[in-house]
């Protein structure tokens, strides 16, 4: 048996988590409410309808579904305005590196991420080459904390869970990860992931002797 890694993409591969924050904050403001960094945190990991679910929370707002639904889009408008001009310039420290160095190895690598545009930002920064399998928010019908996203990817990729490293900035994900008896690494500020196996502030912290450590 042998070990597989898995990505969360927004915020591990790619520093989109800023441009999430800025759509909805720019939707809070419109709608007349802040809204935080640290609120955002929760959001990390978190799919769109459900962060809006808390946003409206979060501002005390009472939607109709029309209005929900006309949100939900102009979110989104946003956001991929905000990445439309996306390319490798956006890929998070020494993230090529590991991918490169894993690659070499061949060691199985897939993408679980909640998002429903995971692939076509994998194509912008030009990974998508990289991964045996891509699991995003078109795949799952259960968000993180569920770990539906990263045991569908471990099973494509034919891997047992508890073969599975899983690199997540999401609280939701490192408790998806833990769930599905998958080892657990936080990427950014830990204390924001105290749950996570290791933790790390970005690949730049990771070396090829702890890759190959924790690969069986
Ligand atoms: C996750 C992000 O990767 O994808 C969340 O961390 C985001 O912040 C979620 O809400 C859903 O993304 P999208 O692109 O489908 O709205
Ligand atoms: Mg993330």
């Amino acid at each position: 048996d042998k070990s597989a890694f898995i990505f969360d993409l927004d915020g591990v591969i790619v520093d989109t988590a800023k441009y999430h924050y800025l759509a909805w904050k720019k939707l809070a403001n419109g709608l007349g409410f802040e809204f935080t960094k640290e609120q955002n945190e929760l959001f990390k990991g978190v799919s769109r309808k459900r962060c809006l679910e808390i946003l409206l929370d979060i501002g005390n707002v009472d939607a109709t579904q029309d209005q929900f639904d006309t949100w939900m889009v102009k979110k989104n408008e946003d956001y991929l305005s905000y990445i439309k001009d996306m390319d490798e310039s956006e890929i998070l420290p020494d993230v090529v590196q590991a991918l490169d160095f894993l690659k070499d190895r061949q060691v199985p690598m897939a993408v679980g991420s909640a998002s429903k545009n995971a692939r076509p930002i994998l194509e912008k920064v030009k990974l998508l080459s990289y991964f045996d399998a891509i699991v995003d928010g078109t795949d799952v019908t259960k968000a993180k904390p569920d770990p539906e996203v990263f045991l569908i990817a471990s099973d494509r990729m034919g891997a047992r869970p508890e073969n599975c490293i899983v690199f997540e900035d999401a609280a939701a994900g490192i408790e998806a990860a833990n769930v599905a008896g998958m080892t657990s690494i936080g990427m950014g500020n830990p204390e924001n992931l105290p749950e996570a196996d290791y933790n790390f502030r970005d690949f730049s912290e990771i070396s090829e002797e702890f890759l190959k450590e924790i690969t069986v």
